[in-house]
């Protein structure tokens, strides 16, 4: 596989550094185009993957495209590239292009995968939701959710409930990273480190998570077992449930839907 990345910013780094450092693509198959070249180069020496100077030369160089600008830069760069698409395969993780969307300027031949994915990508914890509807051969779409799943875990969802898939675990890590600064603050304040803080607190927060993933316990359950009878953690799960904690979260995910 020949990978081309339309934009090399913060989700196309974390995408490219995963992959070519685990190995599953090599340097030299990987390439990426945007408008800023001298950052371009900087990242490609860093990184290792090859520089294009026109989304024209990457689209030439590769055989899978994956656009990785921002949403309102799409039309434009599609402008561009739609002829030299063909018999090309099209993966896009621009918030709001799904496969409808790219179909109204693309036409139904072209095959095209909207992946919503998230930051945890970086270090191989990352959550890709693929629209189910897409137009990849099916050995197309086999090899785009190894690809993907090489840097955390793949989900698929239809296409009505990408929007709200996409505020759980798109914005999900901005929710966790408040509630983890949050707790590290009452930590300090209570007289531990601040360097040791964060580090207590984000294990706490990955262990809970990989204990609920890997048993499929409910969380419930895990935290009643937490609980001991007129204990302390009680007493603190009980505040946060009086400080409105569940409808704190309830409200955070109704904001991201509104937009
Ligand atoms: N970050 C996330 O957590 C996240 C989550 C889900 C989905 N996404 C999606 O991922 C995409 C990229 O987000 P990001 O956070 O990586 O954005 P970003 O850091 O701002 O990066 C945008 C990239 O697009 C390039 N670019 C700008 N204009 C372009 C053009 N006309 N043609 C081609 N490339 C162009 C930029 O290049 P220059 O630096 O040279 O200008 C930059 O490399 C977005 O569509 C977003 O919806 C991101």
């Amino acid at each position: 596989m020949k990978l081309g990345f339309i934009g090399m910013g913060n989700m196309g780094q974390a995408l490219c550094e995963g992959w070519i450092k685990a190995d599953v693509l090599k340097p030299e198959d990987v390439f990426a185009y945007a408008p800023h070249q001298d950052k371009l180069k900087a990242n490609a020496a860093r990184i290792g993957f090859q520089p294009a100077d026109s989304p024209a030369a990457l689209v030439q160089a590769a055989d899978w495209i994956l656009m990785a600008c921002k949403p309102y830069q799409v039309e434009a760069v599609l402008a561009d590239i739609a002829p030299l698409l063909n018999g090309k395969v099209l993966l896009s993780v621009a918030l709001g292009w799904d496969l409808a969307k790219y179909q109204t300027i693309l036409g139904r031949d072209q095959a095209i995968q909207f992946i919503m994915p998230n930051t945890p990508a970086r270090v191989g914890e990352g959550v890709f939701l693929f629209e189910e509807a897409n137009t990849l051969a099916e050995d197309d779409l086999t090899a785009a959710k190894e690809l993907f799943a090489s840097l955390g875990q793949v989900y698929t969802l239809p296409s009505r409930l990408m929007g709200i898939g996409g505020a759980i675990s798109g914005c999900g890590p901005a929710f966790v990273d408040l509630m983890m600064e949050a707790f590290a603050d009452a930590a300090v304040r209570y007289g531990i480190p601040r360097d040791l803080a964060y580090p207590l607190v984000s294990q706490t927060f990955l262990g809970s998570a990989k204990l609920q993933r890997e048993t499929g316990i409910h969380p419930a359950a895990l935290k009643d077992a937490v609980c001991s009878p007129g204990g302390s953690t009680i007493r603190g799960v009980l505040a946060l449930e009086e400080k409105g904690a569940r409808a704190a979260c309830q409200a955070a995910v109704d904001a991201v839907m509104q937009y």
